[in-house]
């Protein structure tokens, strides 16, 4: 695997669950990686558990207005994976949501990819080749049980990121400048997040990611993008 071999990477929610497998899995494939995560004693733990070109970068995305200043020194970026989220209490219904429950996951959820695209994504279109690739969750889907209600302020942060990476991908012509720009759903994953009962691994769950970050494809031909996957599937938002 060496798919990656050249490009730099930036993986936030790096130290652990499913953008530390990842972390691993883009190194293994070749890739210089930037890994953010808040906490910086957990994220060194996590990077040094993993092998090849890795750097621990803590930034807190909570801090939003600080992301630009934070990433401004990282160069090159050519794949941004926005793993990191914060999710709602499993009560918070809408109307027993607080402004600030609501900002608090707006924040890392929607509002940091924002930042991080904004300082990266520029540099990909310029240089005619990039991946973005963002973690959102079934729970943002506006079909099936997606957004049925409860994890308000979740909810709609990632249904945000949904619309987000549509919208983006239109305006970069739908992988006509060289940037690929998707949605996943992992699934329900063992991970702090989704807690150790959950029905799916941490592998399956990041696979998706890792393959979308690792798809060729040329500007006269690109593979479809601006899409939400699930299991390398295309599903509907
Ligand atoms: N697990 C599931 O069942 C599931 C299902 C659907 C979607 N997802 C999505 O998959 C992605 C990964 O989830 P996960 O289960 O791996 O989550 P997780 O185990 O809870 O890990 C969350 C990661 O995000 C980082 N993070 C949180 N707040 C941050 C902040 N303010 N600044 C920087 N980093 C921050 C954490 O770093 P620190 O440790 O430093 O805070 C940690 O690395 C998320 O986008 C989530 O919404 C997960």
């Amino acid at each position: 695997m060496d798919q990656l071999a050249g490009r730099t990477a930036v993986v936030t929610g790096a130290s652990r669950g499913l953008g530390r497998e990842i972390t691993t899995r883009l190194a293994g494939a070749g890739a210089r990686v930037v890994a953010i995560a808040r906490d910086p004693a957990g994220l060194d733990a996590a990077v040094r558990s993993v092998s090849g070109d890795v750097t621990a970068f803590p930034v807190d995305l909570a801090d939003v207005d600080g992301i630009a200043a934070a990433v401004a020194g990282l160069g090159e970026v050519d794949v941004l994976v926005n793993a990191a989220a914060v999710i709602s209490a499993p009560g918070s219904k809408t109307l027993e949501s607080s402004l600030a429950d609501w900002r608090a996951i707006r924040d890392v959820d929607l509002d940091a990819p924002f930042a991080l695209i904004s300082a990266f994504v520029p540099g990909m279109v310029e240089r005619r080749w990039g991946r973005v690739v963002n973690v959102s969750a079934c729970l943002g889907r506006m079909s099936g049980p997606g957004t049925a209600g409860g994890f308000a302020p979740y909810r709609v942060a990632k249904a945000g990121l949904n619309a987000f990476t549509r919208n983006l991908a239109h305006e970069l012509g739908m992988g006509r400048r060289g940037v690929l720009v998707d949605a996943t759903c992992p699934g329900h994953c063992r991970t702090d997040m989704g807690g150790p009962d959950a029905p799916r691994s941490v592998e399956k769950g990041a696979d998706t990611a890792i393959w979308l970050a690792c798809r060729g494809g040329s500007l006269s031909d690109p593979p479809p993008t601006g899409r939400l996957w699930e299991d390398r599937v295309e599903v509907p938002w």
